[in-house]
């Protein structure tokens, strides 16, 4: 393959985006940028420096200021801040409500926009997350959108929860995935959508290696002539 490019993977929760980008992003040999591991490092950050959840404009210092980069650990991404590995302590579940919160303040958007261009520069990059292919890399060279049918991701989301050891109601299961498709497509900041120009995918029926090999062959398609 030629010049290396931008490859942005967008998508509702649940329909495989975190696995497919990784598995992309190796069979490329390109770096994986997780943009909500960003919105999670801004949360532990403002915990540990006592800044408020609610708070948008200290936020928005918080993430101006934070100095993350990753790195491959063998198959792992590891999310670094200020050479503090915290790839582990990002995922707690209390930073996953605080990242939430954190990513619905416009000034967090606004910092955090200009850190993912920086991160994202020169290309050879995955980068996956909600408006990677709308607002932060409205030129990627190929853009991805992942989805599956609702049953699906519920389906998915139920297995995982039952091989983690956890009780799992299927029925509250699927009705908390549309809830939170529906709160994601109609909310003011940074609403889901589909870029015009990406390539929506269907993975409902398809393994995570066929996914990844159409994937592959679409981006060297794509920047074959180039
Ligand atoms: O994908 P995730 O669970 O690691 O994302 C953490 C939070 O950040 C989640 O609430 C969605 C939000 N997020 C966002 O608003 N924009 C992105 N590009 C990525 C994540």
């Amino acid at each position: 393959m030629s010049a290396p490019v931008v490859v942005t993977i967008d998508g509702p929760a649940g329909a495989g985006k975190s696995s497919v980008a990784k598995q992309l992003a190796r069979k490329l040999g390109y770096r994986l940028l997780d943009t909500g591991a960003i919105y999670r490092a801004v949360a532990l950050a403002a915990q540990r420096a006592g800044v408020d959840w609610t708070d948008g404009d200290a936020l928005a210092t918080v993430a101006r200021d934070l100095a993350i980069r990753f790195d491959w650990v063998g198959e792992t991404n590891h999310v670094f801040v200020a050479d503090d590995d915290v790839t582990v302590a990002i995922r707690a579940p209390e930073i996953s409500q605080g990242a939430s919160q954190v990513s619905a303040h416009a000034p967090v958007r606004a910092a955090l926009l200009d850190l993912q261009r920086r991160l994202g520069a020169g290309g050879g990059v995955v980068v996956e997350g909600r408006d990677t292919g709308t607002v932060v890399f409205p030129r990627a060279e190929a853009k991805f959108f992942l989805t599956a049918t609702v049953q699906e991701r519920a389906r998915r989301r139920t297995a995982e929860l039952e091989a983690n050891g956890k009780p799992v109601d299927a029925e509250a299961t699927l009705r908390e995935i549309r809830e939170r498709d529906e709160r994601d497509a109609s909310r003011d900041v940074a609403p889901m959508v589909a870029a015009a120009d990406a390539v929506l995918v269907d993975s409902s029926r398809q393994t995570l290696e066929q996914v990844v090999e159409s994937l592959a062959a679409a981006v060297a398609a794509r920047v074959g002539g180039r």
